[in-house]
């Protein structure tokens, strides 16, 4: 397996890192624009694989494509994050013609790869790489929901005073602060819905915190977050490589799941290894329903600022 990340800046080195240390790549190939980087943060992740014990062989490359030829899976997060008080939208206009470039140059060279895009906004940046290149659609994942959903089990923890292992909870929609859906009528501690345990001023606790878990990070960080980024792709990436069948919510494109159309949103899918094995249409409530339909909405309104 071998797996290329474009963009060796916070989340991409953040990513090369943690699939290293889970040892099921034998290569991982991280590629930036700027002399140099790329092929630094390579020997400083390979110069910690003796203390961490693993063999993933990560090299580094300035913008040289041919290093990446024949990657089963490539990992866009190439493009600017934001800044405290910017919205994941306002990055389009830059990252726009940089996830076109590179998913491009990407495919040119690993024609049968799965692409996961994780540049903001991402939906949007997901269905512009459905719109310019051939890919089949089940090949075009975008990351988002699998960090969410990590949020939302850690405000529920918190929430319930219980260990992270007993939650488990979704985050669907667009991945945006208003955008975002977690379901929290679905969430449970130990098989149990967590209305049993929280009122509902703290159920819409977790669920605001959760919305806006990113942006609490921008304003500590002064940049967006890049451990929880990193940790969420690499168990896409494994879950591919590994053909696990494993479920998460990722950004696919919709041709009338959940009504929706033209579009790529977050929706429980099964990763396995031709990407995304299957779209789960699972039962929402009214509301539920009602909030997707709205996230879509915003998500279609940033895709109308595309070129394409
Ligand atoms: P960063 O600034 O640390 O790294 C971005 C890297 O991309 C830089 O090293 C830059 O040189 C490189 N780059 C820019 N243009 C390039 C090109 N044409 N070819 C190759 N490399 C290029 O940014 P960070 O924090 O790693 O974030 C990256 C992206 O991921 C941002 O758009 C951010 O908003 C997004 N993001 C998405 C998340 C998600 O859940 N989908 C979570 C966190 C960040």
């Amino acid at each position: 397996m071998k797996v290329t990340v474009v963009g060796a800046g916070a989340v991409g080195a953040s990513c090369a890192e943690y699939i290293a240390m889970k040892n099921f790549a034998a290569e991982v190939v991280l590629l930036d624009i700027k002399e140099g980087f790329a092929e630094g943060k390579a020997m400083d992740l390979m110069q910690t694989a003796s203390l961490n014990g693993f063999d993933t062989k990560i090299t580094g490359s300035t913008n040289d494509y041919s290093k990446t030829a024949e990657s089963d899976v490539v990992v866009i997060t190439s493009g600017i994050p934001r800044k405290p008080g910017m919205t994941r939208e306002e990055l389009i206009g830059i990252n726009a013609g940089i996830v076109k470039s590179v998913s491009s140059s990407l495919i040119e060279h690993s024609p049968n790869a799965v692409v996961i895009v994780v540049s903001n906004p991402m939906d949007t940046m997901t269905y512009l790489v459905h719109k310019t290149t051939s890919l089949p659609k089940h090949k075009i994942i975008g990351m988002g929901g699998a960090l969410d959903s990590a949020r939302f089990k850690y405000r529920l923890a918190e929430a319930l005073e219980a260990p992270i292992s007993d939650v488990d909870g979704m985050v669907i929609g667009g991945h945006s602060d208003k955008g975002m859906v977690p379901l929290i009528h679905h969430a449970t501690r130990n098989s149990v819905k967590v209305s049993e345990f929280l009122d509902s001023d703290k159920m819409d606790y977790v669920v605001q915190e959760t919305k806006v878990g990113g942006a609490t990070l921008t304003g500590l960080l002064g940049t967006s977050a890049w451990y929880a980024p990193g940790a969420a792709v690499s168990g896409l990436v494994q879950a591919i490589a590994n053909d696990q069948k494993k479920m998460f919510p990722c950004s696919a494109l919709l041709e009338g799941e959940y009504g929706l159309n033209d579009l790529c949103i977050g929706v429980p899918v099964i990763l396995g290894k031709n990407g995304i094995e299957k779209i789960v249409e699972i039962k929402l409530n009214d509301t539920e329903k009602e909030k997707l339909h709205e996230s879509a909405e915003g998500v279609k309104k940033t895709n109308g600022l595309l070129d394409v």
